[in-house]
């Protein structure tokens, strides 16, 4: 759909989205921007880190306000954990709100895309396939989001694979394999994820330093991993320290086609949203009896 010459479906027609991130982002956002325009809707992009938080509004007064210009959905990227759950639960019901990435915590759509992007290439039956997740698991919203995903798509084995520093303490209940070493991380895997060092998130010295050399991914360490293996990343790449270019431009790369499903599948997601929100009020609006019918009926 997105590659066909209109790309335009009347879906979303006369509703209001508002990108609300509070953290930079640049395909997420990009890729909600066109999803929106391609049903149709209105879009505002609002950066909150150069807006209204820098002059002290609370997050309440900032989604007041923009209810206030009757909005229909807001996709919301925060720094901290349970942030788009908080506006949910305290935005107007009407109103359908999308998780675009939450702290540490969660990027739904993302693990969505990437799935849709490993059925695309792998076809339908996750049974079969090993996948690792590499890099840093610890601070990664993208690792737990996948690893709930793959497993409910009942994926064969999935291993997360990162140095004890970058491994949360609570990983075995995560529902993965936990290796230190990259060799046997991903030794005959179908798939492996690279995950970028989030340097934003650490406080001090968590890493080896020699961490390209052990977890950096080369042609010569992917040659342990299954002949036919598919290589992704969710970006943005951090070149020659997850990964070595050769690897990342390379035909077993699906990188750039992550990017390109993502539109697709946050199209989905924003049509299917707004038809439950919709159906919701539809529901309510039948529970509540019409004037005068009730007695009409005795
Ligand atoms: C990820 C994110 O922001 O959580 N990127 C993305 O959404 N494409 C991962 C990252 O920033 O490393």
């Amino acid at each position: 759909m997105t590659a066909q010459t209109v790309k335009k479906v009347p879906l979303l027609r006369g509703k209001t989205i508002v990108n609300l991130f509070f953290e930079a982002s640049t395909r997420t956002r990009t890729t909600f921007e066109l999803a929106a325009k391609r049903l149709s809707a209105d879009v505002l992009n609002i950066n909150v880190t150069q807006s209204s938080a820098v002059k002290g509004e609370t997050l309440l007064d900032t989604l007041r306000n923009l209810e206030a210009m009757h909005i229909d959905m807001f996709v919301v990227r925060h720094a901290d954990s349970g942030a788009a759950h908080f506006i949910a639960n305290n935005a107007a019901p009407h109103i359908s709100v999308i998780n675009a990435g939450d702290g540490r915590h969660s990027h739904p759509t993302q693990a969505m895309l990437d799935m849709f992007t490993i059925r695309r290439v792998k076809g339908p039956d996750f049974g079969r396939l090993r996948v690792a997740i590499v890099g840093d698991i610890l601070h990664s919203r993208v690792a737990r989001s996948q690893i709930h995903a793959l497993n409910l798509l009942h994926t064969g084995e999935v291993r997360i694979v990162a140095p004890k520093t970058l491994i949360p303490v609570d990983a075995k209940s995560l529902g993965a394999h936990v290796f230190h070493d990259l060799h046997a991380g991903i030794r005959d895997v179908d798939v492996v994820i690279m995950l970028r060092l989030q340097r934003e998130r650490m406080q001090g010295a968590l890493l080896p330093s020699e961490y390209y050399e052990l977890f950096g991914l080369t042609e010569e360490k992917l040659a342990l991993a299954s002949p036919d293996v598919t290589v992704m990343h969710p970006g943005p790449i951090n070149r020659g320290v997850e990964m070595d270019s050769e690897v990342a431009d390379g035909p077993r790369s699906v990188i750039l086609e992550q990017v390109t499903h993502g539109i697709a599948v946050r199209m989905a997601v924003m049509s299917m949203a707004m038809r439950t929100t919709a159906g919701a009020q539809e529901t309510e609006q039948r529970k509540e009896p019409l004037p005068g019918k009730g007695e009409a009926a005795e």
